[in-house]
């Protein structure tokens, strides 16, 4: 079954007397267990089609599914359906709360929910993504950035979603540390069954993670790569 079923998506921003298209027609889909990658220039619309997906970005038009259920323009994404949805974001010190501490960030998701048994939860996500307890205490300036994407990407785990919507999610970290994160996303999509949906600007990166990819350019899908054309490198000669 098709995690994600996009047809002709539409997105625009409202600019001077006018607007401006984003997103202009996009369709594809993403089947269950996949990682499927966008790539593109600098403003082609990735991040947009990813904010759609995470009910972020509530004003589109065109035809959206997840899970094969119809998603309408101006959702409020609830229930089910929200901690099916997470997404990591490029700049994990801009999405994590800078004075509260991990313990309390991780925390609150769960509460939300009405989940039970924080504090173990906390522990066990902290675990899942190779930190110790001893983060729980610590505010976000007090880690490395590795630590920090780290902690993203424990808080997305937390609710267990089907589907991880993954923005850059390595481009601010060093080579060693990116290589370790993106290792350690493989190995918890391989244990949870887990979809992603991946942007990078980064070939290898790409090449490393995907089953499939489709290259972006000003709003619109212009090319498709399978697994073949992906470990031929066809993406980064483009
Ligand atoms: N909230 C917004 N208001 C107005 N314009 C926006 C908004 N969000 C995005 N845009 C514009 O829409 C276009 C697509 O932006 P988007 O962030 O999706 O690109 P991108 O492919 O993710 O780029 P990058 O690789 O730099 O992250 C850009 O021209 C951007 O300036
Ligand atoms: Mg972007």
């Amino acid at each position: 079954m098709a995690l994600i079923e996009i047809d002709n998506l539409q997105v625009s921003f409202p600019q001077g007397h006018g607007h401006k298209i984003a997103v202009e027609s996009v369709s594809f889909a993403v089947e269950a267990e996949e990682t499927f990658s966008l790539i593109g220039a600098s403003g082609c619309g990735k991040s947009t089609v990813l904010r759609v997906l995470a009910g972020l970005q509530r004003e589109w038009r065109g035809q959206v599914r997840l899970f094969g259920q119809t998603i309408e323009p101006l959702q409020r994404f609830a229930g089910q359906l929200r901690r099916d949805v997470q997404m990591v974001f490029q700049d994990p010190y801009a999405s994590l709360h800078p004075q509260h501490k991990i313990g309390r960030t991780l925390g609150e998701p769960l509460k939300i929910h009405g989940e039970k048994q924080i504090p173990t939860r906390v522990l066990e996500a902290l675990q899942q993504v190779g930190l110790n307890a001893a983060i729980a205490e610590r505010y976000p300036h007090q880690l490395s950035g590795g630590q920090r994407q780290r902690v993203a990407i424990a808080r997305a785990l937390l609710l267990r979603p089907k589907l991880l919507l993954l923005d850059e999610p390595t481009s601010a970290l060093d080579m060693s540390v990116q290589a370790e994160i993106l290792n350690l996303l493989n190995r918890l999509k391989r244990e949870h069954g887990m979809t992603y949906l991946l942007v990078s600007h980064d070939g290898d990166v790409i090449a490393h993670m995907s089953e499939r990819a489709a290259l972006m350019e000003s709003g619109h899908i212009v090319r498709h790569y399978n697994r073949a054309d992906l470990r031929a490198g066809e993406h980064i000669r483009e």
